[in-house]
């Protein structure tokens, strides 16, 4: 069972501070190296705009995780399950959906209260609730340099 009062926050535990610019090998590596630090019960939450690269720091998460499927972005289905080293990891993307009484329908209460580790694009669409612990992630797109990508970790 999660303990998540005994628990230290994800971001105190998995990672230090980050603000800069990376590369996209950069970012994947850093993901990666993020993933394989995941355990049962951690939430990330993947902010950034459009294009920003929150899927590909996804699948560079997953790989850390020892996900071996191939991580596609949930466009449609908004919720994908995989099976990784320490369990199970759902990737969400809640661009498309109409508002935060929908997560429900998703199966939203059993997937953030379990065991699974939870990456969400769009996070801020989930609104009031999102759960706290997690470890918010900033990407953005960078004026006048298309190969790399602002990386923030407050
Ligand atoms: N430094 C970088 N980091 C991440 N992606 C990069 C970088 N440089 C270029 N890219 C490219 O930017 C695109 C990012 O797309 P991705 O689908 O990961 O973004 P996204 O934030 O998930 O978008 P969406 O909001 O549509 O879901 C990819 O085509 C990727 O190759
Ligand atoms: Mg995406």
């Amino acid at each position: 069972m999660r303990a998540s009062a005994t628990r230290s926050p994800i971001s105190v535990r998995v990672v230090r501070p980050i603000d800069q610019a990376v590369s996209r090998e950069e970012l994947e590596r850093w993901g990666e190296a993020l993933g394989a630090t995941l355990e049962p019960g951690d939430l990330v939450a993947l902010h950034g705009n459009l294009g920003a690269g929150k899927t590909t720091l996804a699948q560079a998460i997953a790989r850390g995780f020892g996900v071996e499927a191939e991580v596609t972005s949930p466009t449609y289905a908004l919720a994908h399950q995989y099976q990784g080293r320490g369990g199970i990891l759902w990737h969400l993307d809640l661009y498309r959906i109409g508002g935060p009484r929908e997560l429900e329908q998703l199966g939203w209460d059993d997937m953030v209260a379990g065991d699974a580790v939870v990456m969400i694009e769009w996070p801020e669409r989930a609104e009031a609730y999102l759960p706290v612990p997690r470890l918010d992630v900033y990407l953005a797109t960078v004026p006048g340099d298309t190969t790399v990508r602002h990386l923030k970790v407050a």
